[in-house]
């Protein structure tokens, strides 16, 4: 059988090289040790940048991925795993090398007596951005502009928020007629904390139960949806909030769950099959282009949950901060500008426009609202919701809910 470090190992090699989420690499995988598999992806996703300083500043070459994936795992053992004794993470080392890197090993060998020798790196204070980008592992692009948005402080609590596990929370099929506190504890009227995995419950698997963040479900269950309406959610797809749109009207409405994603599209028929649910409804669409595919002003309601940068669900998704940059940060606020503007215009006068990100910047946030404000004066902002992560243990979400007046 496969180590787990080699387990490991692969899933990163890929992570890295082709940009697969780590997280759709290890669902349904299983192994004796899953939990140091896990325990080592994520850390070492989460870490990367302080683990690849421990060697990075002794490499005068261009180092293979290979080579680095094992490098940076040996990094991750030795300064944030308690109890891994160094010949142990020395030999597991030279054992992937063998494998994977044979022309390596001596460089790995050197490398790993420099990890051994490193310290880790704590930031001075909240002012010190490049302490704070090596100890939290993010680029300084995302602590620099997190500081001007947000203030100092809170960029480097986030940062460190940012590395921590997530929280397990989840809520019921409207039909289920348990207590929450069957499930966990209850948080409120609809959301419960699990202290375990639920994955394996088999009230999960037939879907009368979900597993979705708080502030996800925030947004879902805070959408103005009333019985009988018409609404889009215009990029829908996983159907997460879709579902809890469908819970909060007790499955009676016309929810038409878009998405550009045909791939996600039959993540959401699965899921709404499971859970024998007849209000929602798969349409594939480019939600900039709703207003081609749609009457005019004919929806009550729309929800745009938009593709964004997600810097709000980095503890589950930690690869985004490696991976993203500034220009994709831009490209995201024109896709969501204009599938606002077009969404815009199939929504009834009267209705309600709902706007939320999984993310944490103003460009995205605040100033798009603000923007589509100015561009279409016949909406007003009833509100935008506060969402505090340090508080609840939720994700980074954003949430403005708008109406059409004229
Ligand atoms: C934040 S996710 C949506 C999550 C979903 N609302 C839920 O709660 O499960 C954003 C979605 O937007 C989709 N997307 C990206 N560009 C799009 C576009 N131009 N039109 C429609 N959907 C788009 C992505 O495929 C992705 O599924």
């Amino acid at each position: 059988m496969i180590s787990s470090r080699e387990l490991a190992y692969t899933i990163l090699l890929n992570a890295i090289k082709h940009r697969s989420y780590i997280n759709l690499q290890l669902k349904g995988l299983s192994h004796p040790d899953m939990a140091f598999v896990n325990a080592l992806v994520y850390g070492v996703m989460q870490n990367y940048r302080q683990c690849r300083h421990f060697y990075g500043p002794f490499i005068t070459k261009k180092v293979s991925i290979e080579v680095d994936v094992i490098l940076l795992l040996s990094a991750y053992q030795n300064h944030f795993m308690r109890d891994i004794p160094q010949y142990a993470i020395k030999s597991e080392a030279m054992k992937l090398c063998e494998k994977y890197a044979s022309y390596g090993k001596g460089f790995v060998n050197a490398m790993i007596e420099k990890i051994f020798s490193a310290q880790r790196i704590q930031a001075k204070d909240e002012f010190d951005t490049e302490g704070i980008s090596l100890e939290t592992s993010f680029e300084p692009w995302i602590i620099k502009m997190w500081q001007a948005h947000y203030g100092h402080h809170f960029a480097y609590d986030y940062a460190k928020f940012s590395n921590t596990p997530s929280p397990i929370f989840g809520f019921l099929h409207y039909q289920n007629k348990n207590d929450l506190s069957r499930y966990g504890t209850k948080l409120n009227d609809y959301t419960f904390l699990s202290d375990k995995s639920l994955i394996n419950h088999d009230d999960f698997k037939a879907k009368q139960v979900f597993i979705a963040d708080i502030h996800a479900q925030v947004v879902g269950f805070n959408t103005p949806i009333q019985p009988h309406e018409r609404v889009l959610d215009a990029c829908g797809a996983p159907g997460g909030k879709s579902m809890m749109m469908a819970m909060k009207i007790k499955d009676d409405a016309e929810i038409i769950c878009a998405d550009i994603s045909s791939h996600r599209l039959e993540l959401v028929k699965q899921s709404v099959s499971k859970a024998r649910l007849k209000s929602i409804q798969t349409y594939e669409l480019d939600a900039r282009m709703a207003h081609t595919q749609f009457e005019l002003s004919s929806f009550d309601g729309i929800l745009v949950d938009a593709p964004c940068s997600g810097l709000g669900v980095l503890r589950r998704k930690p690869e985004i901060k490696m991976f993203i940059t500034p220009e994709d940060i831009d490209k995201l606020v024109n896709i969501q500008a204009e599938i606002l503007d077009s969404c815009a215009k199939v929504l009834k006068v009267g209705g309600w426009m709902v706007y939320s990100t999984c993310t944490l910047n103003k460009k995205e946030n605040e100033n798009q609202i603000n923007a589509f404000l100015k561009t279409h004066p016949g909406f007003i902002c009833e509100h935008m919701m506060p969402f505090d992560s340090f508080k609840t243990g939720g994700d980074g979400f954003f949430m403005a809910t708008l109406r059409k007046i004229q």
